[in-house]
């Protein structure tokens, strides 16, 4: 519902920014669970929330841009955050968001999940939640503990994607241009990327004819061999 100043206010709703789906995945369980407004974060300007459970990936071990400006523009009184990671290392990622944004977080959770370069299984765990989701029905604040954040996680964090991960168009393009519709970070035209592009994957996500690839070099096909992280955390 928009009032006299533009502002969404919405009772109870479902945040999710999600590229390659794991992150929405997450967010339909809670939505099914509590009966909430499932809504992506790109359809949305300004908010204002009674109850909200935001749920978004964790990129180099940091918040994402869009979810940065979307917690700098929202009241939520209850919030709930939900960072899913790709087992890598999640960082210290609810923390510094619940420390920066001063947050009424009522319930937090890292989440591990298939990395988006790679071949491996989905969450499964979703009972797991649950927890979450009575907290939701009863809410309360809650302290979210710091935890290990390589010291070197904000060098270059919005180039080492880029500089790990390649994305090519092959011969199948027909130049529909959907990639370039769909990014939101205006970073690709007719499957060739620009500097923007932070290698989210979501053009390759999207393509109808299956035309984008994507490729990792040398150094992101290394760090990606180190040994996988499988917790999940919860804060409630
Ligand atoms: C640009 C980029 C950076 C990422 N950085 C990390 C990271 O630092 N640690 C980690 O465990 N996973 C990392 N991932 C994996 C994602 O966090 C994980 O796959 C997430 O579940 C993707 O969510 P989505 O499918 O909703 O977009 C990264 C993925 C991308 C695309």
């Amino acid at each position: 519902m928009r009032d006299n100043e533009g502002v969404y206010k919405i009772m109870n709703a479902i945040v999710y920014y999600s590229n390659t789906n794991q992150s929405k995945r997450i967010a339909g369980y809670f939505a099914d669970k509590l009966d909430y407004a499932l809504l992506d974060i790109f359809d949305m300007t300004e908010f204002e929330f009674d109850n909200l459970i935001l749920v978004f990936p964790i990129y180099c071990q940091n918040l994402p841009d869009k979810i940065k400006k979307f917690l700098s523009q929202t009241q939520a009184p209850n919030l709930t955050l939900i960072a899913t990671y790709g087992r890598m290392c999640h960082g210290n990622v609810l923390c510094e968001a619940q420390k920066k944004f001063g947050l009424n977080v009522i319930a937090a959770a890292y989440v591990p999940t298939k990395h988006s370069y790679l071949q491996e299984a989905e969450f499964e765990d979703f009972k797991e939640l649950d927890c979450v989701v009575e907290k939701v029905l009863a809410p309360c604040p809650v302290a979210i503990p710091r935890s290990y954040k390589n010291v070197f996680s904000n060098f270059l964090k919005n180039q080492r994607s880029r500089i790990g991960v390649k994305i090519y168009k092959t011969p199948q393009c027909d130049g529909c241009n959907i990639c370039s519709q769909i990014c939101k970070n205006n970073a690709i035209s007719h499957g060739v990327t620009n500097k923007d592009c932070i290698r989210c994957l979501k053009c390759i996500n999207a393509c109808p004819k299956n035309a984008l690839k994507f490729k990792l070099r040398s150094p992101m096909r290394i760090y990606l061999k180190k040994k996988k992280q499988n917790k999940l955390e919860i804060y409630i």
